[in-house]
This record gives C-alpha cells, sequence and structure tokens, in this order.
C-alpha cells in the first residue's frame, strides 16, 4: 500500500516545501521508498533537492493536461538511497509549470488529473509526498483529491490563523466534492519558530493546540541546517544526522508511517 500526503497550506513561505523534503528523507532513512512530487510551478523542491528541471516533452505539465501520455517512470529523477534500503525520487518540475493552471482550466476532469497519474506507483512506493503550491488553486484540489492524508505546515503568526481556515474549508469542499473518503488530517507543523518563542508566537501556538482532530505535530526551529542543506541538494537527516532538526523530521516521519 502507499500512503499519499499532501504538504499543503495556500500561504507561502511557511515551510511546505522544506517539510516535504525532509519528511521524505526520515522516510528514506528508515528504509522506505519515497516519491517527492513538485507540484508548485515555483519549482522550488526540484531546487532543494539540487536536481534540474525537466526540459523534454516528458513533463509534469504536460503529463497533467494530457498532451503527453508516457509513462510516470519517465517523469522521475533519483535523488538518494539510504543505508536501510530507502530511496527517495522526485516528479521534478519542468518550466512549463508556469502555464499549467491555465491549461488545466481547458480540460475535463481537471481535478483529478494528478490522482490518476499517480494510481501508475499505487503499491511501488510507500509513500507519496506531494509538495503543494501557494495557493487555493485546480493544482491544490489536485493534491487534495490525489492524497491520503495531508500534513499542514504553519508559522506561529496571526495571518497564518486565518490561512489555516481558508484551507480547512477548502479541504471539506473537496472532501464534499471529489473524495469518497474524507482527506486524513494528520495534523500540523508548525515552522520557522524563533527562539524563544515571542509572546505572540505562544499566543497563536495556544491557539493551534485547540483545534480537535488537527494535533500539533511538530514545533521545528528557525535553524539554518534547514538553509544548508536545502543550499547541497541534500535532506537533513543525511547533512546533519545527529541535529536536533533531523530528530524532529524522524518523528513526523513516524507519524506518517503510523498512518500507513
Ligand atoms: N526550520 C527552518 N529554519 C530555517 N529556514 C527554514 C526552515 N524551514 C524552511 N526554511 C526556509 O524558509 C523558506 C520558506 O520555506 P519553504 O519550505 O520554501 O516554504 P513554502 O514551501 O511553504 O513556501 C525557504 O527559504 C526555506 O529554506
Ligand atoms: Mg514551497
Amino acid at each position: 500500500m502507499t500512503l499519499t500526503t499532501a504538504v499543503t497550506n495556500q500561504k507561502g513561505g511557511v515551510g511546505k516545501t522544506a517539510t516535504t523534503k525532509e519528511v521524505g528523507g526520515a522516510l528514506a532513512e528508515a528504509g522506505r521508498s519515497v516519491l517527492l512530487v513538485d507540484l508548485d510551478p515555483e519549482g522550488h523542491l526540484t531546487g532543494a533537492t539540487g536536481l534540474p528541471k525537466a526540459t523534454g516533452d516528458a513533463n509534469l505539465c504536460r503529463a497533467l493536461i494530457g498532451t503527453w501520455e508516457g509513462s510516470l517512470a519517465d517523469l522521475i529523477t533519483p535523488h538518494s538511497q539510504t543505508a536501510a534500503g530507502g530511496r527517495l525520487d522526485v516528479v521534478v518540475s519542468s518550466p512549463e509549470m508556469l502555464l499549467v493552471v491555465r491549461e488545466l482550466d481547458k480540460v475535463r476532469s481537471r481535478e483529478i488529473r494528478l490522482r490518476r497519474l499517480l494510481s501508475a506507483v499505487d503499491g511501488i512506493y510507500d509513500h507519496v509526498l506531494i509538495d503543494c503550491p501557494p495557493s487555493l488553486d485546480v493544482l491544490t484540489d489536485n493534491a487534495l483529491a490525489a492524497a491520503d492524508g495531508a500534513l499542514v505546515p504553519v508559522q506561529a503568526e496571526d495571518s497564518s490563523i486565518e490561512a489555516l481556515k481558508l484551507l480547512l474549508s477548502q479541504v471539506s469542499a473537496v472532501d464534499e466534492d471529489l473524495r469518497e473518503k474524507p482527506l486524513q488530517l494528520h495534523g500540523l507543523v508548525v515552522n520557522l519558530l524563533r527562539r524563544p518563542p515571542s509572546i505572540l508566537a505562544r499566543s497563536v501556538l495556544d491557539i493551534y493546540q485547540q483545534y480537535e482532530d488537527l494535533p500539533v505535530l511538530a514545533t521545528v526551529p528557525l535553524s539554518v541546517t534547514v538553509v544548508e542543506a536545502w543550499r547541497y541538494g541534500r535532506t537533513v537527516v543525511d547533512y546533519a544526522p545527529d541535529s536536533e532538526l533531523a530528530g524532529l523530521y524522524r518523528e513526523l516521519a513516524t507519524v506518517l508511517e503510523e498512518a500507513a
């Protein structure tokens, strides 16, 4: 069985891409086969994993809009393998992804294109993690329709609370229109937390703690380790295996392991 997880929040800069890469890295370290999908047209995940964007006809944009009908395997670039027998692969971005929302608007079944595409790797990977764009558009609908569950990166800021409400209503809408079973919301990942947290940040954390059915899974501090690993295209568990950050990402990986 493959567990597919959307890492989603329409707010930008809250740590979606870092969470996708690092939780994926921790799952691979634990011996799992993991596929990351760079669904944000900006292609930050592709950059963060140090991989080149796809330049030919075989690319995620064309696969989603149906103008290329090859095998999903042709869109996958291997990133790394781990001592425990895990692997990390990536469906990389392409420059054409910047046009994908416009093009998807012209096709039928536009919200379930990714689900169809990923059905080709069902049972092949243990985990698929989808790095979502910072928008509540048709791409995010595709991720929410394709996933079994979601991780929601947030920051301990007032504007993140408003964003979370909007996201939860989008999840309900997709549950109603596009899914058989409701999406499983694994919980929140509070990112980029300054230490010590300000009074304001602590008050926002208190509000997050009150969400029923949406546990705070981790609070990830602002750390140069994340930025360094990103710069070198490596995962934190590989780049700084003994760091606090690596430990946090391993704990988050355990949450997905238990949900699988
Ligand atoms: N825990 C962290 N500590 C320091 N920098 C981080 C951390 N998490 C993410 N970042 C950096 O913050 C920026 C925004 O994170 P990113 O994952 O790109 O957010 P999003 O995908 O939601 O836009 C990136 O430059 C990333 O490298
Ligand atoms: Mg991102």
